[in-house]
């Protein structure tokens, strides 16, 4: 089983991420990170700490970064998440499940040195808790087995940005952090647009799985009714991307997935912020930012039935 420690900031697609993780026999859940992104940090942590109660999920869930490494967080997407990034279900039970003393990054790394070699670290949220872990004990990047981010826009398929033309959320919300983790010496796989775009779960699924998954089932298609509509009035679609979970997914079966390699720089400032970029050309540049960083992987096609198939048969 693959071990995996969660850095999320739920969210709607992150809780049906968490309950991939959850519910997959081929995952062990190590434990939750929790950051900014689609709420503040007090939001998605209180979210993650619900969501444990919720689904009957017993890890350490540590609190992380109210803040990017560099300027402020101002604004929350309400209009995608709702403003309680639970879809604005309303008032919601005080959550039972205690939080871990330790900040998110102490406990990224405790985990990683528990297990040498093993520990897969699926972050689908700004990548702020991992650029931590990463100044505190850079040792770990030898020790985790993986990075598979949710994040990234490669221009692939010609769609790019969802937040600009160019950068995606979780990229946008700290582009530092992510330069920092993407040019750090550990196996990084890119689960981005250019993929996740592609796997389109219509609203006829999450029927489904409010009739035949039980109680948890109920509860992800009431979540999910903000957020198919945002997606029917943003993208005129009748169902929603699969973002988060596609990460899973990719842990899960890495078949179901064509990769490119090579390095990834991100640009942090001016009208690009937030942009990533991979030299998967094999070409040496003259341009130093070009000269060094190690090859990580970019997700570039994705067998969007096969990805739907594994999620259905879980949730
Ligand atoms: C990413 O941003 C968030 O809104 C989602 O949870 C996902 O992680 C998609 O760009
Ligand atoms: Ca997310």
């Amino acid at each position: 089983r693959h071990k995996v420690l969660f850095d999320t900031d739920p969210g709607i697609d992150d809780a049906m991420a968490l309950y991939l993780l959850h519910r997959h026999p081929a995952i062990e859940l190590l434990g939750i990170t929790t950051v900014h992104g689609n709420a503040y940090t007090e939001v998605t942590t209180r979210n993650a700490l619900y969501l444990c109660d919720r689904f009957g999920i017993d890890v350490p869930v540590a609190r992380g970064a109210a803040q990017p490494l560099v300027g402020k967080k101002d604004h929350v997407p309400a209009m995608v998440h709702g403003d309680d990034a639970l879809g604005n279900i309303g008032p919601i039970a005080t959550p039972r499940h205690p939080l871990d003393p330790r900040p998110a990054h102490r406990l990224i790394i405790d985990t990683v040195r528990q297990y040498p070699g093993e520990v897969t670290l699926v972050a689908v949220a700004p990548l702020t808790n991992l650029a931590l872990a990463l100044k505190e004990d850079p040792a770990i990047a030898g020790l985790v087995r993986q990075v598979v981010i949710m994040g990234g826009a490669f221009g692939v398929h010609g769609q790019i940005g969802n937040v600009s033309p160019v950068a995606e959320a979780n990229i946008i919300c700290d582009p530092y952090a992510a330069d920092q983790v993407l040019t750090a010496p550990w196996p990084v796989v890119m689960v981005g647009l250019d993929v996740t775009h592609q796997v389109l779960m219509p609203r006829a699924m999450f029927e489904r799985v409010r009739d035949e998954g039980g109680a948890d089932g109920q509860f992800l298609w009431r979540i999910s009714q903000q957020y198919l509509s945002f997606y029917a009035r943003q993208e005129r679609i009748d169902g929603c991307y699969v973002h988060d979970a596609s990460a899973v997914a990719y842990v899960i079966d890495p078949s179901l997935f064509q990769l490119r390699s090579g390095p990834i720089r991100v640009v942090t400032d001016g009208i690009a912020v937030g942009q990533t970029i991979q030299n998967a050309s094999g070409r040496q540049y003259r341009s130093p930012v070009w000269q060094e960083g190690p090859a990580q992987s970019v997700c570039t096609e994705v067998d969007a039935d096969g990805l739907l198939k594994l999620m259905m048969a879980t949730l």
